[in-house]
């Protein structure tokens, strides 16, 4: 296993997607990094939740946050501002796998 190192102490993250996936191994791994406090944002509410107490409570947080919505995401930074009193991390990492929805430009 590779060295864990405390890159991260004091840091206070969002991991946007945080509830499964990419987001989920990212959230897990700031917290092993030392990050103060992880803050998963989604809209998988079941999934988000579950990773939160499966990371040490007092890291991590789960809000429900529908990143298309540009108020959610706003309520959500200040939600996390407000209660860790600072954001260093932004992982901006929601979204789905698959086709894009629109054509590839020309
Ligand atoms: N897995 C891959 O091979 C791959 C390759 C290229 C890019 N990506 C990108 O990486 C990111 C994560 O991929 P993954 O494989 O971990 O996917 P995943 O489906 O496992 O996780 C995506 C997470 O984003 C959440 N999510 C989706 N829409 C959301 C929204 N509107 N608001 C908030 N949360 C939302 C989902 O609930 C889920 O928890 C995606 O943006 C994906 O497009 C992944």
């Amino acid at each position: 296993m590779a060295e864990v190192t405390q890159k991260l102490k004091g840091k206070v993250a969002i991991v946007t997607g945080g509830a499964s996936g990419i987001g989920e191994a990212t959230a897990r791994l700031f917290a092993q990094h030392g990050a103060r406090a992880v803050v998963i944002a989604d809209i998988q509410d079941g999934k988000g939740r579950a990773v939160a107490v499966s990371i040490p409570s007092q890291i991590c947080s789960y809000v429900q946050c529908d990143v298309s919505d540009e108020n959610q995401v706003k309520a959500m930074v200040d939600w996390t501002v407000q209660k860790y009193g600072q954001l260093d991390i932004m992982f901006s990492n929601a979204g789905v796998v698959g086709p894009l929805a629109h054509p590839p430009l020309r």
